[in-house]
Protein backbone atom coordinates (compact mmCIF):
# COMPACT_ATOMS: atom_id res chain seq x y z
CA UNK A 1 0.00 0.00 0.00
CA UNK A 2 1.36 3.50 -1.05
CA UNK A 3 1.73 5.42 2.67
CA UNK A 4 0.37 9.04 0.76
CA UNK A 5 -2.67 7.15 -0.17
CA UNK A 6 -4.22 5.89 3.23
CA UNK A 7 -7.32 6.10 4.12
CA UNK A 8 -8.05 8.96 7.27
CA UNK A 9 -10.67 9.78 9.23
CA UNK A 10 -10.93 12.64 12.44
CA UNK A 11 -10.99 11.44 15.74
CA UNK A 12 -14.39 12.56 16.81
CA UNK A 13 -15.70 16.11 16.12
CA UNK A 14 -12.06 17.37 16.51
CA UNK A 15 -9.47 18.53 13.36
CA UNK A 16 -7.21 15.76 14.40
CA UNK A 17 -7.02 13.33 11.18
CA UNK A 18 -5.36 9.90 12.16
CA UNK A 19 -5.34 6.70 9.80
CA UNK A 20 -8.28 4.59 9.39
CA UNK A 21 -6.83 2.02 11.58
CA UNK A 22 -4.25 2.05 14.13
CA UNK A 23 -1.74 -0.61 15.76
CA UNK A 24 -2.20 -1.77 19.19
CA UNK A 25 0.89 -1.83 21.29
CA UNK A 26 0.12 -3.20 24.41
CA UNK A 27 2.02 -5.99 23.04
CA UNK A 28 5.45 -4.14 23.06
CA UNK A 29 6.98 -5.01 26.39
CA UNK A 30 4.17 -6.67 28.36
CA UNK A 31 5.04 -10.32 29.83
CA UNK A 32 1.93 -10.47 32.23
CA UNK A 33 -0.46 -11.25 29.20
CA UNK A 34 1.56 -11.48 26.36
CA UNK A 35 4.55 -13.08 26.02
CA UNK A 36 7.26 -10.65 25.05
CA UNK A 37 10.87 -11.46 25.51
CA UNK A 38 9.58 -15.05 25.40
CA UNK A 39 8.48 -16.16 21.68
CA UNK A 40 9.14 -12.87 20.24
CA UNK A 41 11.42 -9.37 21.51
CA UNK A 42 12.25 -5.79 20.48
CA UNK A 43 13.70 -6.59 17.24
CA UNK A 44 9.92 -8.25 16.04
CA UNK A 45 8.56 -5.56 17.93
CA UNK A 46 10.45 -2.44 16.18
CA UNK A 47 10.20 -4.34 12.79
CA UNK A 48 6.43 -4.48 13.43
CA UNK A 49 6.33 -0.23 14.02
CA UNK A 50 8.49 0.02 10.96
CA UNK A 51 6.59 -2.54 9.02
CA UNK A 52 3.69 -0.09 9.77
CA UNK A 53 5.49 3.12 9.02
CA UNK A 54 6.09 2.12 5.96
CA UNK A 55 2.40 0.79 4.80
CA UNK A 56 1.27 4.17 6.19
CA UNK A 57 -0.13 3.01 9.51
CA UNK A 58 1.32 6.24 11.57
CA UNK A 59 -1.22 6.26 14.47
CA UNK A 60 0.12 4.15 17.64
CA UNK A 61 -1.90 2.83 20.48
CA UNK A 62 -0.51 2.65 24.00
CA UNK A 63 -0.91 2.97 27.57
CA UNK A 64 1.43 4.20 30.56
CA UNK A 65 0.54 0.22 32.11
CA UNK A 66 1.61 -1.64 28.91
CA UNK A 67 4.86 -3.64 29.95
CA UNK A 68 4.99 -0.78 32.69
CA UNK A 69 5.65 2.06 30.68
CA UNK A 70 8.13 -0.25 27.79
CA UNK A 71 5.86 0.25 25.16
CA UNK A 72 5.73 3.66 25.38
CA UNK A 73 9.59 3.68 26.10
CA UNK A 74 10.20 1.30 22.87
CA UNK A 75 7.56 3.93 20.70
CA UNK A 76 9.72 7.15 21.70
CA UNK A 77 12.65 4.96 20.70
CA UNK A 78 11.05 3.61 17.37
CA UNK A 79 10.10 6.98 16.95
CA UNK A 80 13.04 8.92 17.06
CA UNK A 81 15.11 7.03 14.39
CA UNK A 82 12.04 7.11 12.05
CA UNK A 83 11.80 10.30 9.59
CA UNK A 84 7.94 9.90 9.48
CA UNK A 85 5.47 12.08 11.54
CA UNK A 86 3.68 9.53 14.09
CA UNK A 87 0.77 10.10 15.78
CA UNK A 88 0.89 8.35 19.43
CA UNK A 89 -2.38 7.48 21.23
CA UNK A 90 -1.26 7.00 25.35
CA UNK A 91 -3.82 6.55 28.56
CA UNK A 92 -4.30 7.91 32.23
CA UNK A 93 -4.61 4.79 34.81
CA UNK A 94 -7.18 5.67 37.13
CA UNK A 95 -4.93 4.73 40.26
CA UNK A 96 -6.69 5.11 44.05
CA UNK A 97 -3.58 7.09 44.95
CA UNK A 98 -4.34 9.83 42.24
CA UNK A 99 -6.82 12.26 43.43
CA UNK A 100 -5.95 15.79 41.96
CA UNK A 101 -5.46 17.58 38.97
CA UNK A 102 -1.69 17.97 39.87
CA UNK A 103 -1.52 13.56 39.77
CA UNK A 104 -2.97 14.01 35.94
CA UNK A 105 -0.53 16.45 35.01
CA UNK A 106 2.57 14.67 36.41
CA UNK A 107 1.22 11.01 35.04
CA UNK A 108 1.20 13.09 31.59
CA UNK A 109 4.46 14.58 31.93
CA UNK A 110 6.12 10.68 32.49
CA UNK A 111 4.52 9.54 29.75
CA UNK A 112 5.44 12.12 27.53
CA UNK A 113 9.00 11.81 28.64
CA UNK A 114 8.60 7.74 28.07
CA UNK A 115 7.46 8.57 24.58
CA UNK A 116 10.20 11.59 24.24
CA UNK A 117 7.60 13.80 23.14
CA UNK A 118 6.17 16.94 24.03
CA UNK A 119 2.58 16.59 23.01
CA UNK A 120 0.19 13.62 22.03
CA UNK A 121 -2.58 14.05 19.91
CA UNK A 122 -4.89 11.71 21.93
CA UNK A 123 -4.84 11.20 26.00
CA UNK A 124 -7.32 8.58 27.27
CA UNK A 125 -8.89 7.70 30.46
CA UNK A 126 -7.89 3.88 30.43
CA UNK A 127 -11.14 3.05 32.57
CA UNK A 128 -13.84 4.76 34.71
CA UNK A 129 -12.45 4.07 37.77
CA UNK A 130 -13.81 6.58 40.43
CA UNK A 131 -11.55 6.73 43.53
CA UNK A 132 -11.14 10.26 45.44
CA UNK A 133 -10.77 11.77 42.06
CA UNK A 134 -14.13 12.40 40.45
CA UNK A 135 -15.06 12.29 36.84
CA UNK A 136 -16.04 15.71 36.70
CA UNK A 137 -12.33 16.93 38.36
CA UNK A 138 -10.71 14.05 35.88
CA UNK A 139 -11.83 15.88 32.85
CA UNK A 140 -11.14 19.50 33.87
CA UNK A 141 -7.81 18.60 34.51
CA UNK A 142 -7.16 16.51 31.14
CA UNK A 143 -8.99 20.05 29.58
CA UNK A 144 -6.06 22.24 30.91
CA UNK A 145 -3.89 19.88 29.23
CA UNK A 146 -5.52 20.70 25.84
CA UNK A 147 -5.36 24.45 26.96
CA UNK A 148 -1.63 23.92 27.70
CA UNK A 149 -1.43 22.15 24.16
CA UNK A 150 0.04 19.18 26.13
CA UNK A 151 -2.74 17.10 24.54
CA UNK A 152 -4.42 17.23 21.22
CA UNK A 153 -7.47 15.45 22.07
CA UNK A 154 -9.34 14.03 24.76
CA UNK A 155 -10.58 10.06 24.95
CA UNK A 156 -11.91 7.95 27.52
CA UNK A 157 -11.90 3.88 27.21
CA UNK A 158 -14.44 1.56 28.81
CA UNK A 159 -16.84 3.70 29.92
CA UNK A 160 -20.40 2.70 29.45
CA UNK A 161 -22.85 4.70 27.62
CA UNK A 162 -24.24 6.82 30.79
CA UNK A 163 -20.68 7.80 31.62
CA UNK A 164 -19.70 8.60 28.17
CA UNK A 165 -22.66 11.39 27.90
CA UNK A 166 -21.28 12.55 31.35
CA UNK A 167 -17.51 12.72 30.62
CA UNK A 168 -18.72 14.63 27.36
CA UNK A 169 -20.94 16.45 29.21
CA UNK A 170 -18.02 17.81 31.66
CA UNK A 171 -15.88 18.78 28.88
CA UNK A 172 -18.44 20.56 26.61
CA UNK A 173 -18.76 23.06 29.72
CA UNK A 174 -15.17 23.76 28.80
CA UNK A 175 -16.28 23.61 24.62
CA UNK A 176 -14.07 20.53 24.27
CA UNK A 177 -15.42 17.27 22.29
CA UNK A 178 -14.60 13.95 23.90
CA UNK A 179 -13.26 12.58 21.16
CA UNK A 180 -13.15 8.59 21.61
CA UNK A 181 -14.41 5.95 23.81
CA UNK A 182 -11.56 3.27 23.01
CA UNK A 183 -13.57 -0.06 23.78
CA UNK A 184 -13.82 -4.09 22.91
CA UNK A 185 -15.25 -4.40 19.48
CA UNK A 186 -15.04 -7.52 16.97
CA UNK A 187 -17.11 -9.59 15.40
CA UNK A 188 -16.81 -11.64 18.18
CA UNK A 189 -17.64 -9.31 20.88
CA UNK A 190 -20.73 -6.86 19.14
CA UNK A 191 -21.99 -5.61 22.48
CA UNK A 192 -21.31 -2.26 21.87
CA UNK A 193 -23.88 -2.56 19.52
CA UNK A 194 -26.82 -3.51 21.72
CA UNK A 195 -26.07 -1.78 25.39
CA UNK A 196 -26.13 1.78 23.82
CA UNK A 197 -22.36 2.93 23.22
CA UNK A 198 -22.28 2.68 19.66
CA UNK A 199 -25.14 4.67 19.56
CA UNK A 200 -24.49 7.00 21.94
CA UNK A 201 -20.93 7.71 20.18
CA UNK A 202 -22.55 7.75 16.97
CA UNK A 203 -25.51 11.08 18.50
CA UNK A 204 -22.07 12.66 20.21
CA UNK A 205 -20.20 13.05 17.86
CA UNK A 206 -17.35 10.55 19.75
CA UNK A 207 -15.46 8.06 17.74
CA UNK A 208 -15.44 4.17 18.61
CA UNK A 209 -11.37 3.00 18.85
CA UNK A 210 -11.91 -0.69 18.62
CA UNK A 211 -9.87 -2.88 20.57
CA UNK A 212 -8.98 -6.56 20.46
CA UNK A 213 -10.29 -6.53 16.95
CA UNK A 214 -9.02 -10.11 15.71
CA UNK A 215 -10.57 -11.18 19.05
CA UNK A 216 -6.99 -11.41 20.18
CA UNK A 217 -6.53 -13.64 17.74
CA UNK A 218 -8.84 -16.05 17.10
CA UNK A 219 -10.26 -14.18 13.82
CA UNK A 220 -6.88 -14.63 12.05
CA UNK A 221 -8.14 -18.21 11.60
CA UNK A 222 -5.12 -19.44 13.04
CA UNK A 223 -6.35 -20.84 16.00
CA UNK A 224 -8.08 -24.23 14.98
CA UNK A 225 -9.54 -27.01 17.11
CA UNK A 226 -7.49 -29.62 15.75
CA UNK A 227 -4.48 -28.19 14.87
CA UNK A 228 -1.22 -25.95 16.31
CA UNK A 229 -0.29 -23.10 17.17
CA UNK A 230 -1.99 -22.86 20.73
CA UNK A 231 -1.62 -19.38 21.79
CA UNK A 232 0.63 -18.05 23.97
CA UNK A 233 0.53 -16.68 27.12
CA UNK A 234 -2.97 -16.11 28.85
CA UNK A 235 -5.03 -16.70 26.31
CA UNK A 236 -3.91 -20.48 27.31
CA UNK A 237 -7.29 -20.30 29.61
CA UNK A 238 -9.32 -18.48 27.83
CA UNK A 239 -12.33 -21.33 27.15
CA UNK A 240 -12.41 -19.23 23.19
CA UNK A 241 -9.20 -20.53 22.49
CA UNK A 242 -10.21 -24.03 23.91
CA UNK A 243 -10.72 -26.69 21.08
CA UNK A 244 -14.67 -26.86 21.75
CA UNK A 245 -14.35 -22.68 21.52
CA UNK A 246 -12.52 -22.93 18.20
CA UNK A 247 -15.33 -25.03 16.80
CA UNK A 248 -17.95 -22.56 17.72
CA UNK A 249 -16.70 -20.39 15.44
CA UNK A 250 -15.51 -22.06 12.30
CA UNK A 251 -18.65 -21.16 10.40
CA UNK A 252 -17.89 -17.60 11.08
CA UNK A 253 -13.80 -18.11 10.37
CA UNK A 254 -14.81 -20.41 7.21
CA UNK A 255 -16.65 -17.30 6.12
CA UNK A 256 -13.65 -15.18 6.57
CA UNK A 257 -11.24 -17.56 4.63
CA UNK A 258 -13.57 -17.42 1.70
CA UNK A 259 -14.47 -13.65 1.18
CA UNK A 260 -10.63 -13.14 1.86
CA UNK A 261 -9.78 -15.79 -1.31
CA UNK A 262 -12.33 -13.29 -2.69
CA UNK A 263 -10.62 -10.54 -2.20
CA UNK A 264 -7.33 -11.90 -2.34
CA UNK A 265 -7.09 -10.75 1.54
CA UNK A 266 -6.45 -12.98 4.96
CA UNK A 267 -9.52 -13.71 7.38
CA UNK A 268 -7.50 -10.89 9.49
CA UNK A 269 -7.84 -8.47 6.46
CA UNK A 270 -11.30 -9.03 6.17
CA UNK A 271 -12.28 -9.26 9.90
CA UNK A 272 -10.86 -5.76 10.15
CA UNK A 273 -12.48 -3.93 7.14
CA UNK A 274 -15.92 -5.36 8.65
CA UNK A 275 -15.33 -2.78 11.54
CA UNK A 276 -13.94 -0.47 9.27
CA UNK A 277 -17.42 -0.98 7.27
CA UNK A 278 -19.26 -0.49 10.30
CA UNK A 279 -18.56 3.51 10.41
CA UNK A 280 -17.04 5.95 13.23
CA UNK A 281 -14.94 2.86 14.04
CA UNK A 282 -11.10 2.68 13.94
CA UNK A 283 -9.94 -0.73 14.49
CA UNK A 284 -6.54 -0.82 16.31
CA UNK A 285 -5.33 -4.73 16.15
CA UNK A 286 -2.03 -5.10 18.23
CA UNK A 287 1.03 -6.67 15.71
CA UNK A 288 3.86 -8.34 17.65
CA UNK A 289 6.02 -8.49 14.24
CA UNK A 290 6.53 -7.21 10.62
CA UNK A 291 4.28 -9.32 9.02
CA UNK A 292 1.23 -9.36 11.29
CA UNK A 293 1.86 -5.31 11.07
CA UNK A 294 1.50 -5.16 7.52
CA UNK A 295 -0.77 -7.44 7.31
CA UNK A 296 -3.34 -5.60 9.22
CA UNK A 297 -2.27 -2.73 7.45
CA UNK A 298 -3.68 -4.15 4.52
CA UNK A 299 -7.28 -3.94 5.81
CA UNK A 300 -7.32 -0.58 4.17
CA UNK A 301 -8.20 0.35 0.66
CA UNK A 302 -10.68 -1.99 -0.63
CA UNK A 303 -14.26 -2.68 0.98
CA UNK A 304 -16.35 -5.60 1.59
CA UNK A 305 -19.82 -5.46 -0.87
CA UNK A 306 -23.02 -4.55 1.48
CA UNK A 307 -23.67 -8.36 1.43
CA UNK A 308 -20.60 -9.49 2.00
CA UNK A 309 -20.70 -7.07 5.36
CA UNK A 310 -24.85 -8.34 5.66
CA UNK A 311 -23.67 -12.39 5.90
CA UNK A 312 -20.74 -11.80 8.47
CA UNK A 313 -23.02 -9.72 10.40
CA UNK A 314 -25.78 -12.86 10.26
CA UNK A 315 -22.86 -15.18 10.89
CA UNK A 316 -21.36 -13.56 13.96
CA UNK A 317 -24.70 -13.92 15.75
CA UNK A 318 -23.52 -16.35 17.81
N1 LIG B 1 -8.38 0.10 26.44
C1 LIG B 1 -8.28 -1.13 26.86
O1 LIG B 1 -8.74 -1.49 27.95
C2 LIG B 1 -7.62 -2.14 25.95
C3 LIG B 1 -7.73 -3.52 26.22
C4 LIG B 1 -7.13 -4.41 25.32
C5 LIG B 1 -6.41 -3.93 24.24
N2 LIG B 1 -6.28 -2.58 24.03
C6 LIG B 1 -5.54 -2.03 22.86
O2 LIG B 1 -6.01 -2.66 21.68
C7 LIG B 1 -4.92 -3.29 21.00
C8 LIG B 1 -5.42 -4.53 20.28
O3 LIG B 1 -6.12 -5.42 21.15
P1 LIG B 1 -5.51 -6.85 21.56
O4 LIG B 1 -4.08 -6.83 21.46
O5 LIG B 1 -6.16 -7.22 22.85
O6 LIG B 1 -6.16 -7.88 20.52
P2 LIG B 1 -6.15 -8.09 18.92
O7 LIG B 1 -5.66 -6.89 18.25
O8 LIG B 1 -7.50 -8.58 18.61
O9 LIG B 1 -5.14 -9.32 18.75
C9 LIG B 1 -3.77 -9.12 18.76
C10 LIG B 1 -3.05 -10.46 18.65
O10 LIG B 1 -3.51 -11.20 17.54
C11 LIG B 1 -2.41 -11.81 16.86
N3 LIG B 1 -2.34 -11.15 15.54
C12 LIG B 1 -2.49 -9.82 15.26
N4 LIG B 1 -2.45 -9.59 13.94
C13 LIG B 1 -2.27 -10.78 13.35
C14 LIG B 1 -2.17 -11.20 12.01
N5 LIG B 1 -2.27 -10.32 11.01
N6 LIG B 1 -1.97 -12.52 11.76
C15 LIG B 1 -1.91 -13.40 12.75
N7 LIG B 1 -2.01 -13.08 14.06
C16 LIG B 1 -2.20 -11.78 14.35
C17 LIG B 1 -1.18 -11.54 17.71
O11 LIG B 1 -1.03 -12.56 18.70
P3 LIG B 1 -0.46 -14.04 18.42
O12 LIG B 1 0.46 -13.94 17.25
O13 LIG B 1 0.20 -14.43 19.69
O14 LIG B 1 -1.70 -14.84 18.16
C18 LIG B 1 -1.55 -10.26 18.42
O15 LIG B 1 -0.87 -10.11 19.62
C19 LIG B 1 -3.88 -3.55 22.10
O16 LIG B 1 -2.58 -3.71 21.59
C20 LIG B 1 -4.04 -2.27 22.91
O17 LIG B 1 -3.35 -1.19 22.27
C21 LIG B 1 -6.91 -1.69 24.86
Amino acid sequence: MCSQSVQTTTLGATNITVPALGIGTWQWGDNLFWSYGKDYGSDQVRSAFEAAVEAGITFFDTAEVYGLGESERLIGKFMRDSDRPIQVATKYFPLPWRFGAQAVADTLTASLERLQLESVPLYQVHAPLDFLMGQRTLMNALADEVEKGRIGAIGISNYSAEQMRKAHSYLAARGIPLAVNQVRYSLLTRQIETNGILDTARELGVTILAYSPLAQGLLTGKYTPESAPKPEGARRLDPRFSPKGLEKIAPLINALKQMGETHQRTPAQVALNWLIAQGNVIPIPGAKNADQARQNAGALGWSLSPEEVAQLDQLSRI
